[in-house]
């Protein structure tokens, strides 16, 4: 059965990748309302070779709308999401304003699909790098159960919005002509550079937003409220895909093989560990690709009970972290009733 859908934040990074999606995987689409700020009312954004025109957001954009795939802002979230839902569309949002709201849903379909059941009308689309380490991860877990992860990000400008990919473009280019540049995005110099991650620092822990997710966002899809998450979030300058350097513990030993044979039978999951040719994921590779690439697979040697594995993980985050997944949620949506 063919759906009305929105996208919000059409014109955005995410949004862009949410139109790709929904072509590339025949979503049933009846109709398609693109929507975006004033700024961008009346461009025009092709989707299966119409040219479509977006247009701006309003408390009546999602009168007739089923389903709405929202890429724009936490604040334009928190404002239009419940508007929607009372039009009786179904929301699945890609920002953090619901996603810690123990009555919504926070979904990775190739992990706890089963989250959606009796859900209300808004549905939350899970942080990017939280989704790129979950899903390998999460492959290990059911071989023996996660305990403690230890996760250092590389995250690519992608993951910042369409403004930042241009800002790295042209930092790089300003430093290579030996020109001054001034961030007008990121906080700090991007070209030839990286720097903590850009989210809010909790002043007590030290801990950044990106790093906090990382915690709480596992502990509820993976549904263990004890798992102990320490990561270290960074930007480094790589326009798309993100990666982690992971170092998981289990209840019980898992050896490399296992590890490496489950995580090769899994479907969205791409082995890359050829120590021989020393070839590992890279995010140029993992780029406009919808599965996680997954290397350096190795027993953690600082751990003497072989409970520790260690691995680095790529992924383009804005489809399998943030459009693909969204979309991913839509399709189980059409399997209702
Ligand atoms: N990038 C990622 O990898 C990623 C991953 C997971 C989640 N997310 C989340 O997804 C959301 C979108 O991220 P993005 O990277 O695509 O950002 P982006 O490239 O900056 O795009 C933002 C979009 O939101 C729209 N927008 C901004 N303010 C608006 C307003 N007041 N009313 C209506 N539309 C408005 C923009 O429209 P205009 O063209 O009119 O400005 C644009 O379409 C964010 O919440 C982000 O945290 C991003």
């Amino acid at each position: 059965v063919k759906k009305t859908l929105a996208i919000v934040g059409a014109t955005g990074a995410v949004g862009r990748e949410m139109l790709l999606c929904l072509e590339q995987r025949r979503f049933p689409v009846k109709e398609l309302r693109l929507l975006a700020s004033a700024r961008s009312a009346g461009a025009e954004i092709e989707f299966r070779g119409e040219k479509l025109k977006v247009e701006e957001l309003t408390a009546g954009s999602f009168a007739g709308v089923e389903i709405a795939l929202f890429a724009a802002t936490t604040g334009v979230a928190k404002e239009f999401a419940p508007i929607a839902a009372r039009a009786g569309c179904v929301v699945i949002d890609n920002s953090s304003a619901f996603r810690a709201d123990p009555g919504v849903p926070l979904v990775v379909p190739r992990i706890n699909p089963e989250a959606l059941e009796g859900h209300g009308n808004i549905l939350a689309n899970p942080n990017c790098s939280t989704i790129i380490s979950l899903l390998p991860l999460n492959v290990l877990h059911e071989i023996s159960p996660l305990s403690r992860v230890i996760a250092a990000t590389y995250q690519a400008a992608s993951g910042a919005g369409a403004e930042a990919m241009e800002e790295l473009r042209e930092s790089t280019r300003a430093a290579l002509d030996g020109k001054p540049f001034t961030p007008k995005v990121l906080p700090h110099p991007y070209g030839f550079n990286i720097f903590s991650h850009d989210s809010d620092v909790d002043p007590e822990t030290g801990y950044n937003g990106e790093e906090r997710k990382l915690l709480t966002e596992s502990r509820k899809i993976l549904g263990v409220p004890e798992l102990r998450v320490s990561a270290t979030c960074v930007r480094v300058p790589v326009l798309r895909a993100h990666s982690v350097a992971i170092h998981a513990e289990f209840r019980d030993p898992i050896s490399v093989e296992h590890a490496r044979a489950a995580l090769a039978g899994t479907k969205g999951i791409e082995v890359v560990d050829d120590r021989e040719a020393n070839l590992f994921p890279m995010p140029v590779a993992a780029a406009h690709g919808d599965g996680v690439l997954v290397g350096r697979i190795r027993a953690d040697l600082s751990d003497p009970t072989g409970r520790t594995l260690a691995l680095f993980v790529a992924g383009d985050q804005l489809r399998i972290g943030a459009a693909l997944n969204a979309v991913e949620i839509a399709e189980l949506l059409l399997e209702e009733k």
